[in-house]
């Protein structure tokens, strides 16, 4: 699997990971082993990177990816949670970090992001609760996510450390972070980590112009859209992806393209065939 820098770390990370946003609540043990044989595969298969949040299942994803993690040699995933602005004060947001590390059975995130701007606590304080978790050792590195340049600028601006990656929504037809956001992590030396890489749905009811000119490039490369949507948001500079698979067939799909290299011209068509 490609690896890129993780922000200006100088550590590598796969530039595919796995999401677990779909991992849902108060399932059955079948749905459950199912979940662990995809991240099972994707791990073996180099998606060493995943992505949970305390949202996501309310708990549920962070506790089966606890369940892989402990089948593993932690230094050999990279695991990134979320805080979600649910936390009114800097006891609470701590609270809720302890709380996610319990739920994945280990010591720190290697990663841990805000998940999104709190519309109830400062940037500052939220700032605040990164820097504690990374002096006490909670967290190797610290992101944030859904952040808009203007917000990430004022988050930085209250912190020593770097803000490794700002994680939002970037796919073939939400282009806005690549066009607009990318040139400025590009210059200063931030990770993009794009969300939703497939749509959320995973385009199989994509249709038009987009869809013609994908089913083009995709038989240029023995490949499906879904892989090409996946490698050409990989193809640009300093960003890395999560999709999420529950079908190991998607898993095995999804590690092969990173192995794809798009052409410029390629790239442009993707590009000017949408305006978002
Ligand atoms: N920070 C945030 O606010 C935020 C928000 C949204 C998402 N995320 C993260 O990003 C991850 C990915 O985004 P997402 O869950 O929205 O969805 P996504 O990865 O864009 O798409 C997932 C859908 O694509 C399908 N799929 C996966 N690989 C495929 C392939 N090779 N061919 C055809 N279909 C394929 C999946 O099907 P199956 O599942 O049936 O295999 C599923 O229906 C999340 O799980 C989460 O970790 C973060």
């Amino acid at each position: 699997m490609r690896k890129v820098e993780l922000g200006k770390t100088g550590e590598q990370i796969p530039v595919l990971g796995q999401g677990t946003w779909g991992i849902k609540s108060r399932k059955g043990k079948d749905y459950y082993d199912s979940w662990k044989k995809s991240l099972r595969k994707g791990i073996e298969l180099g998606l060493t990177h995943i992505d949970t949040a305390e949202f996501y299942g309310l708990g549920t994803s962070e506790k089966i990816v606890g369940e892989i993690i402990s089948e593993y040699n932690r230094d050999d995933l990279f695991i990134t949670s979320k805080l979600f602005p649910m936390h009114f004060n800097f006891r609470t947001m701590k609270k809720a970090a302890s709380k996610s590390l319990k739920r994945l059975g280990i010591k720190n995130f290697d990663l841990y992001l805000i998940h999104w701007p709190s519309p109830f606590t400062s940037v500052e304080k939220q700032m605040n609760i990164l820097d504690h978790l990374v002096k006490e050792g909670k967290t190797r590195y610290i992101g944030v996510s859904n952040f808009s340049v203007e917000q990430f600028k004022e988050g930085l601006s209250f912190l020593n450390t770097e803000l490794v990656t700002n994680q939002l929504p970037a796919n073939i037809t939400k282009q806005k972070h690549i066009s607009e956001s990318l040139p400025y992590y590009q210059e200063n030396g931030v990770t993009l980590t794009a969300y939703s890489p497939l749509g959320h749905r995973g385009y199989s009811t994509l249709k038009g112009e987009l869809r013609d000119k994908l089913n083009i490039i995709a038989k240029t490369h023995n490949a499906t859209i879904q892989q090409i949507a996946i490698a050409w948001l990989i193809n640009h500079k300093n960003v890395m992806t999560v999709p999420k698979a529950f079908k190991i067939e998607h898993v095995e799909s999804n590690a092969k393209a990173a192995e794809i290299n798009l052409s410029e011209e390629e790239l442009k068509i993707i590009e000017n065939t949408v305006d978002s």
